[in-house]
């Protein structure tokens, strides 16, 4: 028994449980990536690097550094005829549901030629994903604008490629900034992977049947999208919308006490973390070089996610039910800063989880596996006859 539920081992199931890629202390805010703490890799790794760590298991040397670069980001176009695809969506589409079909469409695109039980071949699945994951949520974002789709430029940064693909138009010359080039990555970096979270488990559980990578990936964008999972950076803005001003903020901590009140203070409290989370704290140091950069240091919103957070971590139902910010409560108010609409947080929550969801996928899939089957404790009928319709 893990203290949820009671399970035979010989049923448990093994697409989640075991794995060497991330280990989260949530007592002492602890998360490492194959032992590096996240903290460090922040400071002084970037993504493309912390995407072949979680994969391979150790970080590059200068030559696997530069050859995986210029791997993924040779890989950085999709297929001209996915193009099409996106025209069958609605315009106001949500992006997360534009994601689901697009990425379990990439199944149609590179599945056929796949065998997973070649390493090659699962090698170059995880390129392509984390190469053009950025491409097609940029392409969801333009999409719902109705500017044309932005082809990725391979001589910019990941994150760079990113905000270029995002914002620059055919008709004007769009400027990268380093620094927000630079914050777009360390986001990514900090979404990069995190132990067996619902999304993570749902792309195991998927490759546990054998499904493709591409489908199974789409599932973990899927189980992402939730408000409780992904879908809470989302949730935070408008949250922060809702509170309005300083001055409302202590209605709204009463009202996430309160049992019979639905609201919940997005951003805070986490399954596993009792304690900081450790991405939150390197999130709001992010969000203060961006607002600085952007000249926004006075934006209300982040005024009033700080207060926020001050009187939370002072407030006992807080301190008791160890509730403290979260991975999600500073992103979105960096992506608003960085001209991102709010429909748009949870997609680059997914692009930046990808490796991370590759990782656990590769782990499982190059060891052996079985079908995942999680049991269920029975709680319905017991065994009765059927009870004709003129008796009911
Ligand atoms: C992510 O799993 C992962 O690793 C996920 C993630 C990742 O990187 O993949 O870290 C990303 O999903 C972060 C979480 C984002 N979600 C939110 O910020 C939404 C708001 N937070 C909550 O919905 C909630 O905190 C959860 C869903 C995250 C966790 O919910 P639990 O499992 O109920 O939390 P808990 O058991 O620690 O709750 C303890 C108590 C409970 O009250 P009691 O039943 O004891 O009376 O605190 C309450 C909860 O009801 N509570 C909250 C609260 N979160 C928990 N009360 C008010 N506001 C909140 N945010």
């Amino acid at each position: 028994a893990n203290g949820y539920f009671t399970y035979d081992p010989g049923f448990v199931s093994t697409a989640s449980c075991e794995s060497k890629i991330t280990y989260i202390d949530g007592n002492n805010g602890l998360l490492l990536h194959r032992g590096y703490p996240i903290e460090q890799l922040a400071e002084h790794s970037d993504y493309l690097e912390t995407c072949y760590l979680l994969i391979y298991g150790e970080l590059p040397n200068a030559v696997e550094k530069e050859q995986f670069q210029k791997t993924i980001m040779k890989h950085t176009m999709v297929h001209e005829q996915l193009i099409d695809l996106f025209s069958g969506f609605r315009r106001d589409a949500h992006p997360m549901a534009v994601m689901c079909g697009v990425v379990g469409a990439l199944s149609a695109f590179y599945h056929d030629s796949l065998d997973i039980t070649n390493e090659n071949h699962r090698e170059v699945c995880a390129y392509r994903l984390i190469s053009k994951m950025p491409t097609l949520a940029a392409m969801a974002y333009k999409y719902s604008t109705g500017q044309p789709f932005m082809y990725p430029r391979n001589d910019l940064s990941y994150g760079g490629n990113f905000l270029h693909m995002m914002f620059a138009t055919p008709c004007e010359e769009y400027e990268v900034s380093p620094v927000l080039a630079r914050a777009m990555d360390r986001i990514f970096l900090l979404h990069a992977d995190h132990e067996q979270n619902a999304s993570t488990s749902t792309v195991r559980l998927a490759g546990s049947s054998g499904a493709n990578p591409f489908a199974c990936i789409a599932a973990g964008i899927a189980a992402l999208w939730g408000p409780a999972h992904g879908g809470a950076n989302e949730a935070v803005l408008v949250m922060l919308n809702e509170i309005g001003n300083v001055e409302n903020i202590d209605e709204f901590i009463e009202r996430a006490k309160d049992k019979d009140d639905p609201f919940r203070l997005m951003g805070f409290g986490h399954r596993v973390y009792k304690n900081f989370d450790p991405r939150a704290k390197v999130m709001k140091q992010t969000c203060d070089e961006v607002l600085h950069e952007l000249g926004l240091q006075d934006d209300p919103l982040f005024k009033i996610a700080k207060r926020l957070e001050q009187i939370a971590l002072e407030d006992e139902y807080f301190i008791e039910k160890k509730l403290y910010p979260n991975v999600d409560f500073y992103s979105g108010i960096i992506l608003k800063a960085l001209g991102v609409p709010t429909e748009m947080f949870t997609v680059i929550f997914a692009t930046g989880r990808t490796p991370g969801w590759i990782a656990h996928w590769h782990e499982m899939i190059s060891g052996d596996y079985r079908i995942g089957r999680p049991r269920q404790l029975y709680t319905g009928a017991t065994s009765r006859d059927f009870v004709p319709l003129e008796r009911r």
